[in-house]
Parts: C-alpha cells; structure tokens; sequence
C-alpha cells in the first residue's frame, strides 16, 4: 500500500471555494476534506495520534499548513521544451524545464509537438514522446502543431483526438515555418469543428509583418525594440478577427493564445458578446513586461523578444480586464527560452534574428499572486486562471485543476506571506536570464506535490526525472 499523506490547517483555495480544511490524500489522490478541527479531519489522523503512540510503519506524513493557502498545483497550457526555433533550440529540456516548473508550483503541463512541413503528425509526436518520456518531473500532456494541412493530417487529426491529443496550434504568423493560409485553417477548424478538437491559434497577420521587418531593416532598424513595431497590434487583432469569423464559418470553437495588444481583446470580447465559443489566453510578460523591456539599451531588449511581442505599458490594462470580465480565461507562460548569450546574441544587427521566446514557467504561479497583492484579480480567480480553466479548456479535469475526491494529488502548499525577489542566480530555469530580475513578490511555492509524491519538501527538491507521466486528455471542458 502506498503512502498517505494529510496537510492539515490550511485555507485551501480552488477556482470555486475557499475554506480551512484538512485534506486526506491516498494512493496519489484526493481522498476526502474536512474542516480543520472537525471529528472527521481528526479522524484522519486518529490512528496516528491513538495513546501519544508512533504513528505504524508506513503510515504516511503529516504537512502543517498552518497560516498556509493549499491551492492546486498549476496547470501550464503552454510550453515550448527542447523547441527547435529560429536557428536553436529552447533551451530548456523536459528534464529541466518540469523541475523548474514544479519549483514555481506548477505540476502540468501542455507542451507543443510540432509537425515538420512533408511529415506527419505522428512523427512529430512520436518525436515529442521521446523528448518527454523518462525524464518529467510533473505530469504532461502535448498539443499538435500542424504546419501542414492537407488530406493525410486531417486525417490523422481524428486519431489524435482519439488517443488524449486533443487540441491543435496553427499559425497565422511564421510565413515559410509554421504559417497556415486561411484555406489551410479553415479546413483545419471544419475537421475540429466533427472530431471535438480545439484549435489554437497563433494569430497575427506573418504575411503583412514579414514586409514591414523587410522595411525595418532597409532603413537601418535593427536594434530588438523594432521587433515590437513591426508586429503591430493592428495586425494581431486583424488576425484575430479573421480567426474568429473563419471558426465561426466551420462552427468550431477557437482558443486564441499569447493575446498581447486592447485590439485583439477587443474582437474577442465582441466574439464572446455575440455567444462564440471563442477564448484567449494571455501570458505574465504581457501582463508585467512593456516595450520599455524592449527598448532597454546595449541589446538586453532581446531578453524581451518573443511573438506576439511586448506592448506598450497602457494595453495591460486591457488583459487585467479581460481577465476580469472573463473575455481572457487563461494564463499560459508560453516558456520557451533562450540564452542570452550564443542564442538572443544570434540576433545581434538584425533583430529578425533573435530567436522568438521567454522563460517563465517558474514564475507563473508567484507573479499571479503578486496580481492578487495587488488587488488586479481575487484569489480564486488566480487559481481559476492557472489552474481550473486550463485544465477544463484543455480536458485535464477535474484529474488536475482542483482539489476535490478523486482529483490527483497534485497540491501547492503556498506560503501568501513570504517575500522572494526572482533572480537568474535562483531560479531552476536553464537560462541566463531573469525576464523578471529584481522584481519583489509577496509569496512563496513552500511544498509540492504530485500525485500525492514530494517534489519539492520546504523549499528542497525531493523529486525525480520520471516521476512525470503522460496524460492523455479529453476534448474540450470548457464548452458546456
Ligand atoms: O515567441 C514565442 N511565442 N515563441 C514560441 C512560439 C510561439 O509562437 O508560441
Ligand atoms: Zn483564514
Ligand atoms: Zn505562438
Ligand atoms: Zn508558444
């Protein structure tokens, strides 16, 4: 029999409740709450306490969570491991990548395997599999990438959704990489629209952007802050205008990911008012980090260079609203790193060359927080965001996303009154930068676990390459 574990006198925190309750886990799950301090919750460790005897060999552990949030671990809906881009690869590996997540109190996550042009999807998956397997220290799930549609991938969709891979990426952006022309994308979203999929896209107009770059460079711009002028707004809230009425004529649902600029909100939000089944996600460094990032002297802007790129400070409000209102459901890291030095530096005279990406999958979970210090969002909307909603949007729940009997044990123990400064020097991302560094957070990941197993004990890391498995999914939660 494997272990039990109780965490005892914490306020725990889900995307609907919040009470001080103690929560029983055995064999890897959620087996019951209880109010602290009830019968029931000291029933769960009656056994122990019998007499002042030991507890028997083998009982379990015994977590206080007193003056703590016990909170569902993160559930991260996008990540780029490993991700062959711009000339490089990511820089993180599924090895280093889970850890640093698990670190951040992050326990899933939904990585992309990419179809190569002229391959199938199965190949690419079959490729992704092998990056991941073995070596997760928290559980995963993958999306598709589909760089190519035609008769054979659409296809091949079906099956995916089959077997647990149910969510699909195209690309408005990226011309002669990952791009899809409407047609491609409209045949793509019918298929999704019959076998339950959901297709995710990355929406900026990559046609329109790749001659104002060609233009940029003519004129001598190619410094890292001319990567956020060329890609405008206006051209991701056309894409994202032109995504939702094409999702519209198959009858598909749409998720738009890495929303950036008011604009694109703003089709969204007249999408949702209209009853689309259409949805975003935004990012932290959407939420935290501005063109002023981008702008920042001697080519540290390139640290910011990612797609859809950093705004101007005054669209975030926008997103916070956005997640407010429910017109933005999700918070995704979109973590997909690159050295500064050796692979940012690849773009050094010609920002078009800087390899498109940030690290953040060990930050999610504590800038959110910060969001709720601040008064941007509540505390169940900070779990709601990060963990219930991508769990449902991307058929995880409620294994993960909650705590709840039956769900997996996959819990945070979150310190709320904890002060931590993120740094490059402490971090566990396999980067050489912070996107973040310097900045003060009030609170702190203190314990994790998944499935019931230790991953990080009191700030130490007690887990293991392995202990993370695949998890196939279901279609879409989000929807009814
Ligand atoms: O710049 C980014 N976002 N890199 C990762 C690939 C993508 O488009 O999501
Ligand atoms: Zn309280
Ligand atoms: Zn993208
Ligand atoms: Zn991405």
């Amino acid at each position: 029999m494997s272990s039990r574990t109780v965490i005892r006198g914490g306020l725990v925190v889900t995307a609907s409740d919040e009470i001080h309750a103690d929560v029983l886990i055995e064999d890897g799950r959620v087996a019951a709450l209880a109010a602290t301090g009830t019968p029931a919750a000291e029933a769960f460790t009656a056994e122990r306490s019998e007499m002042g005897a030991p507890p028997p060999e083998g009982w379990g552990r015994v977590i206080d969570a007193s003056g703590k949030y016990v909170i569902p671990g993160g559930v991260d809906g996008h990540t780029h491991m490993e991700m062959p881009f711009g000339g490089t690869y990511a820089a993180d590996t599924f090895e280093t990548g889970t850890r640093a997540a698990a670190w951040g109190g992050t326990t899933t996550v939904v990585d992309f395997a990419i179809q190569s042009v002229g391959r199938s999807l199965r190949s690419g998956l079959d490729a992704w599999h092998a990056k991941a397997e073995g070596n997760c220290a928290i559980d995963y799930a993958f999306h598709m990438i589909v760089s190519d549609v035609n008769e054979k991938t659409l296809k091949e969709m079906d099956l995916l959704v089959e077997e647990g891979v149910t969510s699909f990426k195209q690309f408005m952006a990226y011309p002669g990489v990952f791009y899809s022309d409407d047609g491609q994308i409209l045949r793509a979203m019918q298929r999704a629209a019959e076998n339950g999929g959901l297709i995710m896209m990355h929406a900026e107009n990559g046609i329109a952007i790749d001659v104002l770059v060609e233009q940029a460079l003519a004129r001598g711009e190619t410094d890292p802050r001319f990567h956020g002028e060329v890609r405008k707004a206006l051209l991701e809230a056309e894409a994202t205008h032109r995504a939702i009425r094409l999702a519209q004529v198959a009858g598909a649902p749409l998720y738009v990911v890495h929303v950036s600029a008011t604009e694109a909100v703003a089709e969204l939000t007249r999408a949702r008012d209209e009853g689309l089944p259409v949805f975003g996600e935004t990012c932290p460094q959407y939420l935290f980090l501005s063109t002023d990032n981008l702008a920042e002297p001697g080519f540290e802007g390139a640290k910011y260079v990612c797609s859809t790129p950093l705004r101007p400070r005054e669209h975030q409000a926008a997103l916070w609203r956005g997640l407010r209102t429910n017109d933005l459901q999700v918070v995704s890291t979109d973590h997909c790193p690159f050295c500064f030095s050796g692979q940012k530096e690849l773009g050094r005279g010609d920002f078009s060359k800087i390899p498109n990406g940030m690290p953040g999958v060990e930050n999610r979970m504590d800038l959110l927080h910060q969001a709720v210090v601040d008064g941007h969002i509540s505390r169940r909307r900070w779990i709601e965001i990060a963990c219930a909603t991508p769990a449902r949007m991307f058929g995880l729940y409620p294994k993960k996303g909650t705590i709840a009997p039956g769900a997996d044990a996959d819990i945070v123990v979150y310190d709320p009154q904890a002060e931590q400064v993120i740094s490059a020097e402490t971090h566990h991302m396999n980067v050489d930068y912070s996107a973040y560094e310097g900045r003060r957070i009030t609170g702190r990941v203190e314990t994790v676990l998944s499935r019931g197993e230790p991953v990080v004990t009191e700030r130490e890391y007690t887990g293991r390459k392995g202990h993370g498995v695949y998890t196939p999914r279901a279609t879409c939660q989000y929807l009814n």
